[in-house]
């Protein structure tokens, strides 16, 4: 499976990425960045850092620093502190992973290279593929899936982290995640409605740092911080990973319920950055949301399962 990564690095970016790093049915094409979870700088350089350190071969493209809503908003330190990766040691990195040029470039030129092959796994801002689909919309016919973490529907009564009705990705760039679920490419969405079932405990990061070795080692020490907040901020009895989700829907979309319809995400307001979906089952509609593509979202997992196979694949 070829596929690019858009990722704002961020500790559960970095398992994701770890994750994909270990399985050998995907080819990594490239590592896009975007701001988010720290500046577009931060986020670049962590994802330098994470490709030396897993040995990943792509290369990392540097992506866009400015939403395209023109809002900027606080860099969230205090889920994934002030260098994104929960203030581990980060030495200097090696630059000769970066590829000339911007990530929606990037995309638009890789998609195009192989019509119908590409899976866009997408688990920042929106931002990259908003840029891209401006630019080049014929890329919407071919590109395979995009299967993003982000956006929440209310199952099990969740419905938002950064707001209570929103969560960070799709808050962070509304505009441009309103663009990319109308675009004509099929989107899942794997939200907090499935994501918050993926909780790693403290026995299940010590034995990652036992089975993995190094990398298991540093993935633990990133989880120190992360666990001050989904501790004692959140109140979970682990740390969440949302977006090593989306890799596993890539793999198995059989371990997930889902519900498809066209989805609308509130571009300003109070209730700026909230995903709604019209279920395709329910008759009669409203236009907001007539004329758009039936999305896939997800509303149920079977974490046992995920849990299981991630610690499997990066232990191997
Ligand atoms: C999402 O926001 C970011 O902080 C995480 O990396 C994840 O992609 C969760 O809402
Ligand atoms: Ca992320």
């Amino acid at each position: 499976m070829k596929v690019i990564f858009d990722t704002d690095p961020g500790i559960d970016d970095a398992m994701a990425l770890l994750y994909l790093s270990k399985l050998p049915q995907i080819e990594l094409l490239g590592i896009t960045t975007v701001v988010g979870n720290a500046s577009i700088d931060t986020t670049t350089r962590n994802a330098l850092f994470l490709r030396e350190k897993f040995g990943i071969a792509a290369p990392v493209i540097h992506g866009a620093g400015e939403t395209l809503d023109g809002v900027h908003k606080e860099e969230p330190a205090i889920v994934h502190g002030i260098n994104g990766l929960g203030e581990i040691d980060i030495p200097a990195v090696d630059e000769s992973g970066l590829l000339a040029g911007t990530a929606h470039q990037f995309i638009i030129d890789t998609v195009n290279a192989h019509p119908g092959e590409v899976t866009i796994i997408a688990v920042g801002r929106m931002t990259n593929l908003g840029l891209a689909l401006r630019q080049d919309p014929s890329i919407a016919k071919k590109v395979k899936q995009v299967i993003i973490m982000g956006g929440a529907f209310g199952y099990k009564g969740r419905s938002g982290n950064v707001t209570p009705l929103a969560e960070a990705n799709i808050h962070g760039d509304p505009v441009a995640a309103d663009e990319m679920f109308a675009a004509e490419w099929p989107v899942v969405a794997v939200g907090l409605d499935v994501t918050h079932d993926i909780l790693l405990d403290k026995d299940y990061l010590a034995a990652l740092a036992r089975d993995v070795g190094e990398n298991g080692e540093l993935l633990r020490q990133m989880c120190e911080h992360y666990a001050n907040f989904y501790n004692n901020v959140m109140g979970f009895p682990g740390v969440v990973g949302h977006d090593l989700l989306a890799v596993t829907y890539a793999l198995f979309p059989e371990w997930f319920e889902t519900r498809k319809g066209p989805i609308v995400t509130i571009r300003d307001g109070l209730a700026v950055g909230q995903t709604a979906q019209m279920p395709e089952t329910r008759k009669g509609g409203d236009p907001a949301w007539n004329g758009r593509p039936h999305q896939t979202i997800c509303t149920a997992v079977d974490a046992e399962k995920v849990l299981a196979h991630f610690r499997e694949t990066v232990s191997a």
